[in-house]
């Protein structure tokens, strides 16, 4: 295998970096007082002083979904078991100002820095806050920030319940939530953010609060979709839901060969557009694998039905679509959720970017998906012969994002940071996928990926703006058609928080001044930032 060694190669090339006076102050004094839960750098200068847990340190190091992240190797990784003990490092941290830290929960965000550090405390909160305990009437569940989505569906299963969660499994539940969290279950009960009861947290002071609809609103507002600059989520109490029969579920992946595309286009507009019943969901994916310089596209849709029988008419347009292989069938929701190419990726270096379209009317829509298709072909065949050494997974999902999702936002949990109104009809999210092997491309690859998918995005804004969404009944459709950008699927430097207009973005801003006075949150870890 080519991945251990070219981890090893990179892990001899980034152990020569210098550790600060002040991290190693840090690191010390979280380790005199929690013994158990400070790992050192295992190549470090003191990782003889923790080298019976150095497979902790390297699984936190290692376990990322881009694999890129790895590089950054923190001065020592804290593991802490309750929000006691985060407070401690957040008043540590305070006293060493210069030193930069990163959160961890479940590793999937692929933004480099964004839950990884060079030099810096790593606060990883797997695996001693991983812990996912359902209420004795099952109604809730308190879920530690270290969890990803499988423990929390794998405690709920035997219930015949879920929470509102990823539709992978592999994901984290903290940064999912912070993001707003798109889910299977959105249609019927929201954003994953707007099933949280409550959020544990520690402030950047250290003080430990709760915030909920009664206790710090504010905080609770920003919380749900607003990113990582308010507050450390230490735990979380979410609603559950029953899942189809017992926990038995419809769905799979259909996958189709390249000249179905535009079928399957017509067939997502349609369903963003008119599909009725909330519990139906899809995620088309279209893809360009590039080997050796030759692109071979294809398309996959993951399909889910919260119920055993789907009834007749909800995916009628995609049944009579030509597939390739074929999973639908009955199933347990864990086992769909565990079922993607997902796990295989392990070992790549990714980016990932977002952009928003508005549903257009049938016609319009099915042309301009083909035009963004095209170009997205074209551009990723182009950039395949440009680098013929490196194995490259160009990918784009349009995901539907209709009124109703938005409805059952409102209904389920309120006004969330993402402030989007059903009033401002159908529109779909679409998120860009690139993913490469040699560290070699770690600046071009993202670099030409970003080009690209703004070219796609000029692409509608030149030849299809004004159009209004399906179902529109106001707004103002020039804002309304390209944001909010979804902030789990966003590339760094994409103005997120501004995406959620200038209200959202002041109301924010003013709880960040007041939550994150001295910067520990904005300045010292990655994230999505105000822009101004
Ligand atoms: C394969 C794959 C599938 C995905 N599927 C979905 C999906 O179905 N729906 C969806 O909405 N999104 C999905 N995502 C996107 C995912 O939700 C985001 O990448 C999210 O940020 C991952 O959260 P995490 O905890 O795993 O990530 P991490 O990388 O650990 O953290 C992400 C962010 O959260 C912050 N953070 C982490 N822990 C804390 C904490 N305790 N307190 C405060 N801030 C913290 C970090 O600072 C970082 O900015 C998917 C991503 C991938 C790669
Ligand atoms: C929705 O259904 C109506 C009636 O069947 C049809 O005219 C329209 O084209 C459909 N909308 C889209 C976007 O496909
Ligand atoms: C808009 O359409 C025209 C005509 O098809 C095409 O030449 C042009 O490149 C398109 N604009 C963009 C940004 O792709
Ligand atoms: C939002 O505010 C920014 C910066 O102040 C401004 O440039 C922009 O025009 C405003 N947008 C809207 C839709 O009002
Ligand atoms: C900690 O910060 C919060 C929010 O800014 C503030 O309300 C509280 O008074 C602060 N506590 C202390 C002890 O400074």
């Amino acid at each position: 295998m080519l991945l251990p060694l070219l981890s090893t190669l990179l892990l001899w090339s980034l152990a020569d970096a210098a550790v600060s006076p002040d991290a190693k102050a840090v690191c010390s004094t979280l380790i005199a007082k929690y013994p158990k839960n400070l790992v050192w750098d295992t190549i470090g200068p003191n990782a003889g002083d923790t080298i019976t847990q150095a497979a902790a340190y390297n699984s936190a190091l290692f376990d990322y979904w881009n694999a890129a992240s790895a590089d950054n190797r923190p001065a020592c990784a804290f593991f802490p078991s309750n929000a006691e003990q985060v407070s401690f490092a957040v008043r540590t941290l305070n006293a060493y100002p210069s030193v930069k830290y990163a959160l961890k929960s479940g590793g999937h965000n692929p933004n480099l820095g964004y839950s990884s550090v060079k030099q810096g405390v790593l606060i990883a909160f797997r695996p001693n806050s991983q812990y996912a305990i359902p209420a004795p009437d099952g109604k809730t569940v308190e879920v530690g920030a270290g969890c990803k989505w499988e423990d929390v569906y794998e405690v709920l299963e035997p219930l015949g319940r879920t929470a509102v969660g990823g539709r992978l499994g592999d994901v984290g539940v903290t940064g999912f939530m912070l993001g707003g969290g798109l889910s299977y279950l959105s249609a019927q009960y929201g954003f994953g953010c707007d099933n949280v009861v409550e959020f544990e947290c520690v402030l950047a002071n250290g003080t430990i609060v709760t915030a909920s609809r009664d206790s710090h609103p504010d905080l609770f507002f920003a919380l749900r979709g607003g990113g990582n600059q308010y507050a450390i989520v230490t735990k979380m109490i979410l609603k559950t839901y029953e899942i189809g029969d017992h926990g038995s579920i419809w769905g799979g992946v259909r996958t189709y060969g390249a000249d179905q595309h535009s079928k399957i286009l017509s067939a997502i507009a349609r369903f963003t557009a008119n599909n009725t019943d909330p519990k139906a969901a899809i995620i088309p994916n279209f893809n360009y694998f590039a080997a050796v310089g030759v692109n071979l596209p294809g398309a996959l849709v993951f399909f889910f039905y919260d119920g055993t029988k789907v009834p007749p008419g909800v995916f009628d347009d995609f049944n009579s679509i030509l597939s390739l292989s074929d999973t639908t069938k009955v199933k347990k929701y864990t086992v769909l959720t565990q079922e993607v190419l997902g796990g295989d990726m392990k070992g790549m270096r990714f980016q990932i970017r977002e952009n928003t379209f508005p549903n257009m009317p049938e016609k319009d829509m099915t042309a301009f998906l083909n035009d963004h298709y095209k170009k997205m072909l074209k551009g990723s065949s182009e950039r395949a012969l440009q680098d013929l050494l490196d194995f490259r997974l160009m990918s784009f999902a349009v995901q539907p994002m209709p009124r109703g999702i938005v409805k059952a936002s409102r209904d389920t949990g309120g006004p969330n940071a993402l402030s989007m109104e059903p009033e401002q009809g159908d529109r779909v999210w679409v998120e860009y996928d690139v993913a490469w092997l040699s560290p070699l491309c770690d600046q071009r690859c993202p670099k030409s990926f970003e080009t690209l998918v703004q070219s796609v995005h000029d692409l509608h804004v030149e030849n299809y703006s004004g159009i209004p969404p399906t179902n529109y009944k106001e707004g103002d459709v020039d804002f309304i058609s390209y944001n909010p950008i979804f902030m789990n699927d966003a590339m760094h430097g994409q103005d997120v928080l501004r995406s959620y207009g200038n209200a959202t973005y002041d109301r924010l801003k003013a709880t960040h001044e007041a939550y994150d006075p001295e910067g520990f949150f904005a300045e010292r870890q990655g994230g999505f930032k105000f822009s101004s």
